[in-house]
């Protein structure tokens, strides 16, 4: 305990003291939180929530203790990010110059998915009661057209997951010196230092990033990466120091220009460069035209909570409001994990992601029934659809014949206002392309456009036109990063995911295991969680997520149930009498921090 209280205390000197401060280079899981629960004083939850139960055979017990903060709190899926974060915010920041100092810091830190190559969307809500959300989504090239990864035979080829031309023009930097100029309260120099300063001067490798590195070390290899974040081509083995002169000089440049530093310039003709060498096609005319897009939440409400989610070029608002909208129709969900709940909210998501794979798109380019999807009397005509004892294949429902590397913050400052950030390369270090004049993998989120109608993507996803690949378009998204706002107001429920598809599916059911199903912050993190995307049309659950009975049951019904592996990466934070719970999800490597 001392020794954490010591680790801590370094960090808060080094993220302080700024220029003349050493960078600790402690292992990325070593910096616990602020303030947990000693492990003597059991957690009692609050009055209203009810004890949770899952399957025996399940992997999470319920009834774990979540991190508790009296004033503020930063989930993410790097537990030094979310000390720089929990930093800033102390050091009088605000959520917005909280997420954007851990956004750059993942970026150094959480290689996988944190990203200035990348794109994203930022929720934002202020104390006042005002909203604002921020599209920094990467957008095809210009030279990018509708079949350029279908090859001569017919067939997708992989070319928009690995390698040169699998990535939309890099939105992140755009979006994140964007949010911070509207309504941040700190300077660039300040919130980037901290992230300058771990790349400069390193941090220490922990087990969690060291098996990374050894899962994707042939795609680390391949390209410039390797150089890196292998050693010898071997991962790199726990405690080492990986230092990053390239990215440290990328983002000094970025503290002191802006967006211009990144989109324009020398290090921009030098990293487009690069790139047309290797055979990619983004050009300094993409660069220049990039623009990050503000956009209205959207707002949406579930049994009296309000809800603000994200609009496209994301699809996880629409689709976690038609979901819910469908849901709150029956006057009460069935128990948790029952046959029936597992049918009913599975058929909801089967339904809103019909409407998601065929009619979601670009806004600039398509033209979204926002309206209809989000309405309630909408819903309640697929509500109508959903059969009292048997699955509906989706063939019966929609037209589209059948033919990951992300990561969520949540922060809630001292003011109320809260932040809801997700930002992904797409696949783990993205498209594999290591910028080495710069220091960043570039995405590889191409991927999410339809590549070809009616055959799946890397998620298994089949879409439609809508989402087809234009110049300058952006591909379809399912990030969700959501805010929830209790009857008063105020924040209650900052919350987000990674996973694809999934994402929806994590985010919407960590909501509705608060909501409806009055589960304590951390069980309805635990729970076991189940996936519809309409095609493959089969419904997924986490190994032992349901008891074999259900599962037979389910079977009967006509379900084809697939036991998949875990279904998203929430990191969520909730309000509470005194203060603020943050829980960042088992099944991955996160840590909340807040003080
Ligand atoms: O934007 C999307 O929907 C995907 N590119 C997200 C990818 C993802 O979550 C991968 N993480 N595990």
């Amino acid at each position: 305990m001392i020794r954490r209280i010591a680790v801590l205390f370094v960090l808060a000197v080094t993220v302080a003291r700024g220029a003349e401060a050493q960078v600790s280079t402690r292992g990325a899981t070593d910096a616990g939180p602020t303030r947990t629960l000693p492990s003597s004083t059991r957690y009692v939850p609050a009055a209203d929530r009810r004890p949770a139960h899952f399957p025996d055979a399940w992997r999470f017990p319920a009834g774990r203790a979540p991190v508790v903060a009296k004033r503020a709190m930063v989930v993410s899926d790097a537990p030094i990010a979310s000390a720089v974060g929990a930093e800033i915010l102390r050091r009088g920041g605000n959520a917005v110059d909280a997420a954007v100092a851990t956004a750059f810091a993942l970026a150094v830190v959480y290689p996988e998915a944190g990203n200035i190559g990348g794109g994203g969307f930022m929720l934002i809500h202020l104390a006042g009661g005002r909203n604002a959300a921020i599209d920094f989504r990467e957008a095809a090239p210009l030279a990018a057209s509708r079949d350029m990864y279908v090859g001569p035979d017919g067939k997708t080829t992989d070319q928009s997951i690995v390698g040169p031309l699998a990535s939309g023009v890099p939105g992140a930097v755009a979006g994140l010196t964007a949010a911070l100029a509207r309504y941040g309260t700190m300077s660039r120099a300040r919130v980037m230092q901290p992230a300058i300063r771990l790349a400069e001067q390193g941090f220490v490798v922990d087990s969690a990033f060291s098996q990374r590195t050894s899962d994707y070390r042939d795609i680390l290899g391949k390209f410039a990466g390797g150089t890196v974040f292998l050693s010898n081509g071997e991962p790199l083995p726990p405690g080492t120091v990986v230092k990053q002169p390239a990215l440290a000089r990328t983002l000094r440049a970025i503290a002191r220009g802006g967006r211009k530093a990144f989109y324009e310039g020398p290090i921009a003709e030098a990293w487009v460069k690069e790139l047309a060498d290797a055979g990619g096609i983004i050009t300094l005319e993409d660069l220049r035209r990039y623009k990050a897009e503000w956009r209205t939440p959207i707002r949406s409400t579930y049994r009296g909570r309000t809800l603000l989610s994200m609009p496209p070029a994301s699809s996880g608002g629409i689709t976690m409001t038609e979901t819910l909208n469908i849901l709150e129709g029956f006057d009460s969900l069935p128990p948790f994990g029952s046959t029936r709940w597992a049918h009913l909210v599975g058929s909801a998501f089967q339904r809103a992601f019909i409407d998601r794979n065929a009619k979601l798109g670009d806004p600039a380019f398509v033209n979204v029934p926002l309206a209809q999807l989000t309405d309630k009397r909408y819903a309640a005509t697929l509500r109508a659809t959903i059969g009292a004892t048997r699955a509906t294949p989706t063939t019966s429902l929609t037209t589209i014949k059948e033919g990951t590397q992300t990561t969520h913050v949540s922060i809630a400052d001292a003011r109320g206002n809260a932040v809801a950030l997700t930002t992904t390369l797409n696949d783990l270090y993205g498209s594999g392309v290591y910028l080495a004049s710069a220091g960043f993998f570039l995405n590889d989120e191409m991927d999410d456009f339809t590549s070809r109608p009616g055959v799946p993507n890397m998620y298994g996803l089949i879409q439609g036109e809508a989402n087809a690949i234009q110049p300058g378009k952006r591909m379809l998204s399912a990030m969700s990063p959501t805010i929830v706002l209790d009857a008063r107001g105020r924040v209650l429920l900052v919350v987000g995911s990674r996973g694809g598809p999934r994402i929806i599916t994590s985010t919407t059911q960590v909501v509705l295991n608060v909501l409806e199903h009055r589960m304590t912050l951390a069980d309805a993190m635990s729970a076991p969680r189940i996936h519809h995307q309409a095609l493959p049309d089969s419904l997924r659950v986490e190994p032992n997520g349901l008891t074999p009975a259900v599962t037979d049951s389910l079977v009967a019904m006509g379900y084809s149930v697939f036991s998949g592996g875990g279904v998203g990466q929430v990191n969520a934070i909730m309000r509470v009498r005194g203060g603020f719970e943050g829980v960042a999800d088992p099944r991955g490597s996160g840590r909340p921090v807040g003080y």
